[in-house]
């Protein structure tokens, strides 16, 4: 099977990371999945946006944790980004998953609960999925090995475990947390991991693939899924490998 492609925080380099105009180019662009990041308001409510603090994204400083839904929906996360995009706002996970529920793609809702341990994310995110009946295509992932294990608690979920860092023992590693997938930095990427997780039925996933050489070789490793800023360009890469492949076969 092809790796699926998600879009990381939608069509990212197309549109301002995160938010509804990135989700739908996603779409529209012919991703099959879609990986967002999720933090917690002051008044705990999931929104999404990849950092802790607004700088990088809006017209504004300061923590998200330090603000209430309300104010952070007053926030320009546009204009950073192109002027054409001026008044987007942040999008909760609500607003995210009353669009995204008719639509056949796959979700990848990524805890940010590295840097701040938000009390309760696992549940009230989980929970939200559930409403929207949405869990049995949901993949849950976070980089907190803490979260992981509090994932658990929830039966038939999909949990990933996130790493950047080399760990020659990472498949046991993540079984023992508790895990059923792996989402590895590219630059970790080895023939012999994808082969250690596949040993044990777990999907191994890949950030952030861009490149055609990236592309090709999460390809030929057999790996489960990229995450891509540019989906457009990828699905041509895959078109690309295609001909490649055909050729090769047709070749006396
Ligand atoms: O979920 C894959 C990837 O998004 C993890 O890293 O920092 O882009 O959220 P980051
Ligand atoms: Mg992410």
């Amino acid at each position: 099977m092809d790796p699926k492609i998600f879009a990381h925080r939608g069509a990212s380099k197309r549109a301002p990371e995160n938010t509804m105009h990135a989700f739908k180019l996603a779409y529209f662009l012919g991703a099959q999945g879609i990986e967002t990041d999720v933090q917690l308001t002051k008044d705990d409510i999931p929104v999404l946006i990849h950092d802790e603090q607004v700088t990088r994204t809006t017209n504004r400083t300061g923590y998200v944790k330090d603000f209430t839904f309300n104010q952070l929906k007053q926030l320009d996360a546009g204009s950073w980004f192109a002027q054409e995009y001026r008044g987007t706002t942040i999008v909760s996970l609500d607003e995210f998953l009353q669009w995204i529920h008719d639509k056949p793609l796959y979700l990848n809702i990524e805890l940010k609960n590295n840097k701040i341990n938000y009390k309760n994310l696992e549940a009230i995110v989980y929970e939200r999925i559930d409403y929207y009946q949405l869990v049995n295509r949901t993949i849950f992932s976070t980089f907190n090995p803490n979260s992981v294990k509090r994932l658990r608690e929830f039966n038939d979920i999909e949990t990933a475990f996130l790493t950047l860092q080399k760990n020659k023992n990472l498949v046991s590693y993540a079984l023992e947390l508790g895990a059923n997938a792996i989402h590895i930095k590219y630059r970790l990427l080895h023939q012999t991991l994808v082969k250690k997780a596949h040993k044990e039925n777990m999907p191994i996933r890949i950030f952030t693939v861009n490149k055609f050489a990236h592309v090709k070789k999460c390809f030929s490793f057999g790996c489960d899924a990229i995450f891509t800023d540019v989906p457009d360009k990828i699905l041509k890469y895959r078109q690309r490998l295609y001909k490649n492949e055909r050729k090769i076969k047709q070749k006396p």
